[in-house]
């Protein structure tokens, strides 16, 4: 099956010439081509380059996508997300606009733990039928893979019901999904008493278990006062290892915990908000190579400080984008919503905030060898923006530029 996509106005492609990731001066180098084409084989890019070298009479039979002068650039990638989930939280959203915390409103058993109670009471089929709607909106913003993450379970059974209702939505559309265990989210409220009865739970039969059933590619940690502590982190995220889950870490959020110093440590392919990062943890974060992914929809939906991307980038680590989607911190699944979140309030620039949604947000799960950019021989996801120049998707912000998009080299119908 051949697809040529024909009279791009400006291709986007972020290539990298084979890196991982791109970092420093070079997270806002594009690698754009002016009045472009793109051809696509068996789902992968076979060829880009300009409309005067594409030859349309060698075409034979392929299907063409006339781009009518639009702006095409790689399918968003959006790695971390917690959309699995079961009900919503808009009375916590009114709760903070009177002036309550993310943390108080947790105290007083919002939070995490009322999407536990509910996720519990639901079944597979629901949680199924929720996350298919949100993933077909997601497809229709631009994102044409996601990272989930369990951690509304918070008991063996639920917690392999996410993990399964993941993975079944892997295989069942056309998404790619990557599944992401996060046993230790919060401790849940018949641990209350007994955190470290908890923790053994998770290192000792869950994370066995998962292990074995291969039902998750990463093992998350909530690393955070009043959560889990670095010492408890390390002791999950080593057992996530030796059971085949690579670490990723929600690092520094509220408080700064050394969850930085923690990833970089165990060698987690990714480290997650950033909020309160210090010097150290920049520094730990270069020197490991870990992927620090941003969120600052959290920021923005919580009223609290951004991270420090001009720090982290300057440092030389990775930056990557996501949207955390979920019902507490942020309910929204828009990855261009984030880019302009990003220029305005942590002073990227349109460039960065680009490489960071695409291929470094595919690096920080582990799927920039595959996806991430628009270059030969990657999977064909490719987004067609109506917008003139790629500098206007974060300009015109809260509204959906995204015209078409082609998932693994298929041109979808919405
Ligand atoms: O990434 N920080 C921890 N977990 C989520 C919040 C989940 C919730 O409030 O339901 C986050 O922000
Ligand atoms: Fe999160």
């Amino acid at each position: 099956m051949k697809l040529a996509l024909i009279n791009i106005k400006q291709l986007v492609t972020v290539a990298s010439g084979g890196n991982r990731v791109k970092t420093g001066a070079d997270m806002s180098s594009l690698a754009t081509i002016e009045n472009a084409a793109v051809l696509v084989e068996n789902e992968r890019i076979t060829w880009t380059g300009r409309m005067e070298d594409l030859s349309m009479g060698s075409l034979g039979e392929t299907d063409v996508l006339d781009c009518l002068d639009r702006v095409v650039m790689p399918g968003f990638i959006d790695p971390h997300t917690h959309l699995v989930f079961a009900g919503s939280r808009e009375e916590e959203f009114s709760m903070r606009s009177a002036g309550l915390s993310y943390r108080e409103i947790a105290q007083r058993g919002g939070g995490i733990l009322s999407t536990v109670r509910k996720v519990r009471d639901t079944p597979k089929k629901e949680l199924k039928k929720s996350a298919r709607r949100w993933i077909s909106a997601m497809l229709q913003h631009g994102t044409t893979t996601v990272e989930i993450k369990s951690g509304y379970g918070l008991d063996t059974d639920s917690e392999i019901k996410l993990l399964e209702t993941i993975r079944e939505l892997d295989k069942e559309e056309v998404m790619t999904v990557v599944s992401t265990f996060l046993g230790a989210h919060a401790v849940p409220p018949e641990f209350q008493e007994n955190k470290t009865g908890y923790v053994e739970l998770v290192v000792n039969h869950m994370l066995p278990y998962i292990g074995s059933k291969k039902l998750a590619v990463f093992c998350d940690v909530f690393c955070e006062t009043g959560f889990f502590d670095a010492d408890e982190s390390r002791s999950i995220l080593l057992q996530g290892k030796q059971f085949g889950l690579q670490p990723k870490i929600h690092a520094e959020q509220l408080s700064a915990l050394g969850g930085a110093e923690l990833a970089a440590e165990v060698g987690a392919v990714s480290a997650d908000h950033l909020e309160n990062v210090t010097d150290a943890g920049v520094a730990a974060l270069a020197g490991a190579g870990t992927v620090a992914v941003l969120l600052p929809g959290v920021s923005f939906f919580l009223n609290i400080p951004y991270a420090p991307a001009r720090k982290l980038i300057d440092a030389g680590v990775p930056v990557a984008l996501a949207t955390d989607f979920n019902p507490g911190t942020c309910m929204t699944y828009s990855m261009p919503l984030m880019m302009t979140t990003a220029c305005t309030q942590m002073m990227m620039s349109p460039e960065e905030a680009i490489t960071a949604s695409t291929l470094n947000a595919a690096a920080a799960i582990g799927l920039s060898g595959e996806r991430g950019s628009i270059e030969p021989g990657k999977k064909a996801d490719l987004v067609v923006l109506d917008i003139p120049d790629y500098r206007y998707l974060p300009y015109h912000f809260g509204v959906n530029h995204v015209e078409k998009v082609v998932k693994d080299g298929v041109a979808l119908e919405f």
